[in-house]
């Protein structure tokens, strides 16, 4: 749907678009090295994916950086992950700030270090006031984590007085989810065709793209190819092709 996209050239931009940053492990051992390498390079994929999407009409992006699930991973892997997050957040807050990306990180924050919540506390507050693109990075993130939270946010609201039950609709849901816009596009890279965890409510009417590109290697061209994708979907919502095309909901087509 038209409405729900921004035109850049020929292809059409997701208003948000969320990525699923896999392959990096696979990289680094395909090169013979440790799978940190390849999370250290993922890195420099981020940067260029951040650029690429605002320079093409995205509005909000949403990168998959961390799963709830990946506390499993072995010890040392998970605190190079944290480390390489912080340094992450700390050399580019001021290049997000200069380029208008409005930085949130999205997930259970309270299970990080002191330090790297004060590293994010300060790139949120350094980015609040851009509007070029909305970066939502989510880290300690689960979709379901995200919809019990929103459940549990209603239900102190209730408590307080502040919110009836019977008023208790899908938006309000997506309204307490730590994201709270559907999302357009959903990118999985790496090869895999699953979801894990990502945006479960938000994603309910997304189209889906699968890249075998290991994340390392992602740049402009497989965006490109994503949007061209997306560009060719015809987004129906439950309606009749004939419904979208008039543009007509009520049509008796
Ligand atoms: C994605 O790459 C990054 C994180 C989950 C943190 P992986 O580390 O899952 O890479 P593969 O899937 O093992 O190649
Ligand atoms: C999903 O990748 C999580 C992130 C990209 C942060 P995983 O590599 O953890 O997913 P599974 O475990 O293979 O489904
Ligand atoms: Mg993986």
């Amino acid at each position: 749907m038209q409405d729900l996209a921004i035109k850049s050239g020929s292809l059409v931009a997701p208003r948000h678009l969320a990525i699923i940053m896999d392959g990096n492990g696979r990289w680094a051992q395909m090169r013979g090295k440790q799978r940190v390498f390849g999370h250290k390079e993922g890195a420099n994929a981020v940067r260029r994916v951040i650029t690429a999407s605002a320079k093409m009409g995205v509005k909000e992006l949403t990168l998959f950086a961390f799963s709830s699930e990946n506390w499993k991973r072995p010890k040392l892997e998970v605190s190079a992950l944290m480390t390489l997050f912080s340094e992450y957040i700390k050399k580019e807050a001021n290049a997000l700030k200069e380029n208008g990306i409005r930085t949130r990180i999205v997930g259970d924050k309270t299970k990080f270090s002191k330090s790297l919540q004060e590293q994010i506390s300060k790139v949120e507050e350094l980015t609040k006031d851009c509007n070029v693109m909305q970066l939502n990075i989510a880290a300690n993130y689960g979709g379901r984590w995200d919809i019990l939270d929103a459940f549990k946010q209603i239900i102190t609201k209730n408590s307080q007085g502040l919110l009836n039950l019977n008023e208790l609709n899908e938006d309000l849901v997506s309204q307490n989810l730590c994201v709270p816009s559907d999302v357009d596009l959903m990118i999985r890279t790496g090869g895999e065709k699953r979801i894990s965890n990502f945006l479960l409510w938000q994603a309910a009417y997304a189209e889906l793209y699968f890249s075998n590109t290991l994340w390392p290697d992602y740049d402009e061209d497989d965006l490109k190819e994503a949007f061209q994708f997306f560009s060719t979907r015809e987004r129906r919502f439950g309606m009749t092709s004939a419904q979208v095309q008039n543009k007509d909901p009520n049509n008796a087509n």
